[in-house]
């Protein structure tokens, strides 16, 4: 039974601390994307972005405040003005606005970094969450570096946020250096010394590989939200994984005691949504998400899983939303059937013009690789285009091989009609890349490129996923494909379209640089 006391509120940063992952930048459409998956699934909060840091991720704080209902909706702000009317601006159209307000409180932070005597530090921390309750009445404060600061200042600098109008405390381990006995205690302590009525939260980073441990340990002395990313990414060595952090809480709440309030079935589709849009691959070997979650290699695993699942698996993959059954398909299903394993893995909002269009998709993979598994459903629905097509893919050639210059032929579909160039590169994927440049007029940097199986065996789905740069902006796109050019050409196409639409995200530098929050 779920009562006040045993919940567990989830508290989304995937958009804000897991977006300052390395190499990760999201545009708005995509942003919205997550949000929406996330309110899907249930999470308590979102952190939609850190609003001070550029117009940008406050129109994209904004968007999700306007279009996304249920979670409640934060934006960042350091513990300064501009900061906080940032973020109010950008949570004002939401059902729930929160401003989340935050200052370091370490002695190394507060000598180095703020160059603040405590006492000062206290009084920002007084004016910020004041100041941000004159928009809002919902505040968290929060100590940047607090595991690593006094607890009695700690204990000093909460009691006046709290007098001063906040609700939600959290208490970072920025840095990822506690253990989980340490934030047991921590979170004890300043329980104790707190108002019932103040909500107590976790945020840990991974750098000691203790996120998700720290997290619990955290609950189990007395934090009732958590904060967490899915697929764990953030800053570093990135924050507790959500999906982790809730299949911990689900499978062992005969130990544990806790629940919440997330739709388990949700959480393989927000990991691949998060890996395909961020362009972070998931290791095989993580836990819940990973390939190898669910799979059985040695001979008497598998016995054992055939005679009784429970033998070697301590949930069950359907329940995460990965299903065990395989689902196979072929040229021969129909539009209903389509549709109806569409609906089974999740895919219960797209429009009828959509699922049209993904049919013939299907038709075509399903006449080149004979079967079709879930995951090359998940492929092409997830590798459908929310980028408006000036360019689409007609066809290619390319004429590769030892010691000598590979040449590309491509035809694409162009406002002026079909259009068709020819290049050579360094290799196949080069070749094609410089004749879609020479179409397009466009020459965006590439930046990163990768590319994974989607399913196993021979025949299986390739997904490249490539970051480039335009000018100021940073973009990325994906394709799949059977054919590895042909995905690597769809990407760069996707990629040009994001172009020609102005989608690319603002490269953020110098004050705002996510290493300076
Ligand atoms: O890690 C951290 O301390 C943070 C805060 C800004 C909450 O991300
Ligand atoms: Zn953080």
């Amino acid at each position: 039974m779920t009562t006040d006391t045993n919940r567990i509120r989830i508290f989304d940063t995937t958009l804000r601390d897991g977006e300052q992952s390395p190499g990760v930048a999201l545009n708005h459409t995509q942003k919205l994307e997550i949000a929406h998956q996330l309110a899907r699934m249930g999470v308590d909060v979102i952190e939609a972005g850190f609003p001070i840091a550029s117009p940008g991720d406050l129109e994209g704080v904004s968007r999700i405040a306007r279009e996304v209902r249920g979670p409640i909706i934060t934006g960042l702000a350091r513990a300064a003005r501009p900061d906080i009317e940032a973020a109010a601006k950008a949570v004002e159209s939401a059902e729930k606005p929160r401003i989340h307000t935050f200052i370091a409180t370490s002695p190394i932070h507060m000598a180095k970094k703020l160059q603040l005597e405590p006492d000062a530090v206290v009084e920002r921390a007084i004016q910020a969450v004041t100041y941000a309750r004159s928009f809002v009445d919902d505040v968290e404060f929060s100590a940047e570096d607090a595991t690593r600061s006094d607890t009695a200042f700690l204990i000093r600098i909460f009691r006046a946020a709290v007098e001063a109008g906040a609700t939600t405390i959290n208490i970072p381990d920025t840095v990822g250096y506690t253990t989980p006995e340490e934030i047991r205690a921590l979170f004890a302590e300043i329980r104790a010394a707190l108002p019932a009525h103040v909500i107590l939260s976790a945020h840990c980073h991974d750098d000691l590989g203790m996120a998700v441990a720290n997290s619990v340990a955290a609950a189990q002395g007395g934090a009732r939200q958590i904060e967490c990313t899915i697929n764990g990414i953030g800053e570093r060595a990135g924050n507790a994984s959500l999906e982790e952090l809730v299949m911990a809480f689900h499978t062992r709440r005969d130990h544990y005691g806790f629940e919440t309030g997330i739709r388990t079935r949700e959480l393989y589709r927000a990991s691949r949504m998060v890996s395909r849009l961020s362009g972070m691959p998931v290791q095989p070997n993580k836990a819940i998400v990973g390939d190898n979650a669910f799979a059985h290699e040695s001979g008497i695993h598998q016995d054992g899983v055939i005679k009784a699942r429970e033998t070697y698996e301590i949930m069950n993959a359907e329940l995460v939303g990965r299903e065990a059954a395989v689902l196979v398909m072929g040229k021969h299903s129909g539009r209903a059937a389509f549709r109806k394993a569409l609906n089974d893995l999740g895919y219960t909002d797209l429009t009828d013009d959509k699922v049209q269009h993904l049919f013939g998709r299907f038709k075509d993979l399903a006449d080149r690789k004979g079967q079709i598994y879930a995951d090359d459903l998940r492929a092409l629905v997830e590798a459908r285009s929310d980028v408006p097509q000036t360019f689409t893919l007609e066809g290619f050639q390319i004429t590769s091989g030892m010691n000598m210059t590979p040449v590309a032929f491509v035809r694409l579909q162009t406002p002026d009609g079909a259009v068709e160039a020819t290049a050579h590169g360094d290799g196949p994927v080069e070749a094609a890349f410089q004749a879609i440049n020479r179409i397009t007029g466009l020459n965006p940097e590439l930046e990163s490129y990768r590319i994974q199986a989607v399913t196993k065996g021979g025949d299986a789905l390739g997904e490249v996923s490539i970051g480039a740069r335009h000018g100021e902006t940073t973009l990325h796109g994906s394709g799949v494909a059977t054919d590895v050019v042909e995905a690597s050409a769809r990407a760069w196409v996707r990629i040009h379209n994001m172009v020609v639409a102005g989608m690319g995200t603002e490269r953020r530098q110098g004050e705002f640089a996510p290493g300076r929050i």
